[in-house]
């Protein structure tokens, strides 16, 4: 059986709730992103700031070796427009040992697919999945059965039954 591990970064508890719905559902292990000086005054300005330029604030990680697992997937909120910047400074701090990863972004509404690309151009290889759910979808609960769904996508891209064989894409080139 795969190794799967969740790391969440979440400020006010949406993305915390979503990572640990796809953990129950599957016993996978799970980590979490704080920062290291958490955010006091002018908190969404302070937020708003590290996205307008991509800041990468201290953080702590609290969880196991990403190193050990099969893939990790990331889970965040979206801070004008892209990915919260903690978890920017995770991966960029975790590049050399993260294995594969999936993206799932919690937003308000809108810019949820630029966190894919953006943790994609930190680590210089695009995530094998990504997807985005709404604030409003975590709350009211109908978010359970699309994340579910990706959860079994990632299920079933790493225990090899996903396997697109050379031969599947040219026969000539399977030799
Ligand atoms: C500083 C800041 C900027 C945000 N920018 C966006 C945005 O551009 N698009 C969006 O849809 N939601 C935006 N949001 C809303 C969050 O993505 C949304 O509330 C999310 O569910 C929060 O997740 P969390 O509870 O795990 O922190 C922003 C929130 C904050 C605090």
């Amino acid at each position: 059986m795969s190794k799967i591990l969740v790391v969440t970064y979440s400020f006010t508890g949406t993305s915390t709730r979503l990572a640990e719905l796809m953990c129950r559902s599957r016993v996978w292990k799970s980590a979490q992103v704080t920062e290291r000086s958490p955010r006091k005054h002018l908190v969404t300005l302070r937020c708003a700031i590290d996205s307008l330029f991509r800041l990468k604030p201290p953080i702590c990680y609290n969880g196991p070796d990403p190193a050990e697992f099969d893939l990790v997937v990331l889970v965040a909120p979206i801070w004008l427009r892209r990915v919260a910047s903690p978890m920017r400074s995770f991966a960029a701090s975790f590049r050399a040992v993260l294995p594969r990863v999936a993206v799932v972004s919690v937003m308000g509404g809108s810019g949820g697919q630029n966190a894919a690309a953006e943790i994609g151009s930190i680590l210089d290889k695009a995530p094998l999945m990504s997807t985005t759910f709404t604030m409003r979808e975590v709350e009211d609960g109908s978010y359970a059965s699309r994340l579910l769904a990706l959860a079994t996508a990632v299920d079933a891209a790493t225990d090899g039954s996903a396997v697109l064989r050379p031969y599947e894409l040219s026969p000539e080139t399977a030799g």
